[in-house]
């Protein structure tokens, strides 16, 4: 059993600076942190997918940095529209989250049960998405070279979401990631973020989950070229737990109380019993 935590889109800013003059991006991803680190089973990685800082500056991505280290498990990070992967490879250097190399700014971890391919749709200047024939090739190589289950994270979601404003950088970008996909059956989930909103899709047969933001959610309207609200509220960390070769997947908050809520202290009745009621037995 292996599990992995994924958090996205936390938007940091220098310290004390708030996100829109009222969004404590700081706060929310202190929270994540604690939240993640309480969790039992304690996870086996952490994969923040990308948007790490609202503005491409070094105080931005060292209160990141200050803000991730608390965690206790291997962190990786990926770049977003807002992230400069080049820049990125500078600050990250001398720590563990960003094993890239230049050209691609794309790495694979492969510690656990299955490899995770950490893939770039950064493109300059735009909130758009680009993944370009050096990355897509890279992406072919890497997965050319093993069979083993694949998680794929990249930033924007390789899929249509039906939100108009969220859909403008089109379906071609990822046709070729797509190609890719579907000749390697190894690759098992796609996670990704930038939306703002939790969403599942797929890309080929290979289901994507798309994570909720730890900054701020957006609320869309679907069918319908409206502006979104914005709420200032983060969202639990996502769970993705590999379970006999495939991910399940889902949101997974744990309170600081969580033992004083468990349903056999609150209700005094063993969970051996409650079980047994479970199953309709009264004995
Ligand atoms: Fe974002």
């Amino acid at each position: 059993m292996t599990l992995l935590v994924q958090i996205t889109d936390t938007h940091i800013l220098p310290p004390g600076e708030l996100l829109y003059g009222e969004i404590d991006t700081a706060r929310h991803l202190q929270e994540a942190v604690a939240a993640i680190n309480r969790m039992r089973p304690r996870p086996d990685v952490v994969m923040v997918t990308g948007d790490l800082v609202e503005r491409n500056e070094e105080t931005c991505y060292r209160h990141f940095i200050d803000l991730v280290t608390p965690v206790e498990m291997p962190l990786y990070v990926i770049p977003g529209n807002h992230d400069y992967p080049d820049h990125m490879l500078e600050i990250f250097a001398g720590t563990p989250y960003f094993p890239a190399s230049k050209l691609t700014y794309q790495y694979v971890i492969d510690d656990f049960p299955f490899r995770i391919l950490a893939l770039n749709s950064h493109l300059d200047d735009t909130e758009l998405p680009g993944f370009d024939a050096a990355r897509l090739l890279w992406l072919h190589d890497n997965l050319r070279r093993s069979k083993k289950p694949t998680l794929i994270a990249i930033h924007h979601p390789p899929m249509r979401t039906g939100i108009e404003f969220l859909d403008m950088g089109g379906t071609e970008w990822f046709q070729g990631l797509k190609e890719v996909i579907t000749q390697h059956p190894q690759v098992k989930l796609v996670i990704c973020g930038h939306c703002h909103t939790d969403m599942t899709g797929r890309i080929g047969t290979v289901p994507v989950y798309m994570a909720g933001a730890v900054a701020h959610q957006l609320v869309a309207a679907r069918g319908a070229d409206v502006a979104p609200a914005s709420i200032n509220e983060p969202v639990p960390p996502v769970l993705h737990h590999y379970l006999n070769d495939e991910f399940v997947s889902g949101s997974h908050p744990w309170p600081a109380h969580i033992e004083e809520i468990r349903i056999d202290r609150k209700s005094g009745i063993s969970w051996e019993k409650l079980k047994r009621l479970m199953r309709g037995s009264l004995n």
